[in-house]
């Protein structure tokens, strides 16, 4: 049987997972979302047409690859439809091409308003979340007062949703007692047309992805799992509070599929040559300077999903040896190469400075990460035009000394390096 493979995203996301997926998805039969939900963003550029990937995965603009919306993504019917029709109208076939887990929870307008009611209330704590209605949707989950894709199809659908139409009225006045709109906002024959809309509109890829997954691999299919947000950003594993609320690591690859941890083969780690966040919460390599505004401008960093200006700053190493400790990392991607190497000088964590305390273990404590100071090694950089470049013989010196240095550091070989945002622009080793 053949072996899943895994690409996720080793510090605050952006790190061009998509890209990654995108190459892989040549030879892959299905691509798979685990977790998340519209908050990602995966930006894919074929013949110069940009794709902003949210829910369904990237693979899918090979042509031939089946996307697979695990159960463990939360779902927003109208982005999801919207992203159908955007494909149809770039000539995919969609329909022979997506499936859709009926245990996927969905995302309903009470989640983003609740999303928007709880970020007001933070005021100066914010966690900067994509408003999306992320966390809303994962707290019904485990509250176990969710609905899932499959609820949608039943008899009693129409009375759980009056019935969680009328409990989130009273707890969004409550959160957010500023909103005289709240009943306008959510009345529930409108909301009931509009889903049960939705419904119809999705029947034909609702399955049992796990089952259908499984059946795959018994037919010796390939699949690879397209990870959605970060390590540092994984509700276990990341900078708690200052996360997302699903756990984008190995273990929530595998309770988001249905696979099994014996299934999964490469686990491929992505890296940017640099590092970027969105969203508050510590960033130990930021640099609130011209060089930080520089790899802004130089590598676009603005959100995929939100727009915002994204915080940047130098790779931190020390973040990417804990993202291949969490996930078992057997190779590393490392993305905007070609970014880094306009720099004359480059700088790179190997370690933190906690008032005298030089470590290489990272840990998320946040009282910890407000102290620590990187430590910085040095490298030459001026790599010159390497988009051109598709073997690592190729790269310039200085590059190539970059790149082993990482692998010496974190002990995982990098496979995949990104010289430029087309989909040629990769170097496979
Ligand atoms: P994801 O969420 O991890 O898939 O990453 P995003 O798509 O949100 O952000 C990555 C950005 O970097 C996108 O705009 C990509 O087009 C771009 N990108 C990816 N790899 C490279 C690369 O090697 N070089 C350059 N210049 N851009 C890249
Ligand atoms: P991809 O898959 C970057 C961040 C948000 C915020 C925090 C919580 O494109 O790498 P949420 O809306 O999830 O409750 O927000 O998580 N965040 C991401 N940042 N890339 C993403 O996805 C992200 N998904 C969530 O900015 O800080
Ligand atoms: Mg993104």
């Amino acid at each position: 049987m053949s072996k899943v493979d895994v690409v996720l995203g080793c510090f605050y996301g952006d790190e061009g997972k998509g890209k990654v997926i995108d190459y892989l998805a040549a030879d892959a039969d299905l691509a798979v979302r685990a977790t998340g939900g519209d908050n990602a963003g995966h930006t894919i550029k074929v013949d110069g047409v940009k794709y902003a990937m949210h829910l369904i995965p990237s693979g899918i603009l090979s042509g031939h690859t089946i996307g697979v919306i695990g159960n463990g993504v939360v779902l927003n019917p109208e982005v999801l439809l919207e992203e159908i029709h955007n494909l149809e109208a770039h000539g995919y076939d969609v329909k022979d091409h997506l499936k859709i887990s009926e245990k996927a929870h969905i995302i309903l307008p009470y989640h983003r308003m609740m999303d928007v009611a709880l970020e007001k209330a933070r005021k100066d704590s914010k966690i900067g979340t994509t408003g999306k209605g992320i966390g809303p949707t994962y707290c019904d989950k485990y509250e176990r007062s969710g609905l899932r894709a499959e609820d949608l199809y039943m008899d009693t659908f129409r009375e759980k949703l009056r019935e969680l139409v009328e409990k989130k009225k009273a707890l969004l006045k409550f959160y957010d007692p500023e909103d005289t709109a709240i009943d306008e906002k959510l009345d529930f024959e409108k909301l009931y047309a509009e889903y049960t809309a939705y419904a119809e509109a999705l029947r034909p890829y609702v399955c049992d992805t796990v089952t259908y997954l499984h059946k795959a691999l018994e037919e010796d299919k390939k699949i690879v799992v397209e990870g959605a947000q970060a390590t540092l950003l994984d509700i276990d594993f990341g900078s708690y509070p200052y996360v997302t609320s699903s756990n984008p690591t190995i273990g929530g690859i595998i309770t988001g599929t249905g696979l099994s941890a014996s299934d999964i083969g490469n686990v491929y780690g992505v890296i940017k040559a640099y590092s970027s966040r969105v969203g508050e919460g510590p960033f130990v390599t930021e640099l609130l300077d011209a060089d930080g505004d520089r790899i802004r401008e130089l590598g676009h960093e603005y959100g995929t999903t939100t727009g915002r200006p994204r915080r940047c700053g130098w790779l931190d190493l020390v973040t990417i040896k804990y993202a291949k400790r969490v996930n078992g990392l057997t190779g590393l991607s490392v993305n905007h190469l070609d970014t880094i190497g306009k720099f004359d000088k480059i700088q790179v964590c190997v370690a933190y400075d906690c008032e005298g305390q030089v470590t290489e273990d990272f840990t998320t404590n946040l009282t910890f990460l407000g102290k620590a100071k990187p430590v910085y090694k040095e490298f030459e950089g001026n790599f010159g035009d390497i988009s051109g470049c598709r073997t690592f013989e190729e790269l310039p010196e200085n590059a190539k000394a970059y790149i082993r240095f990482m692998e010496e550091y974190i002990g995982v070989p990098v496979k995949f390096i990104g010289t430029g945002a087309e989909r040629e622009a990769m170097i496979v080793r």
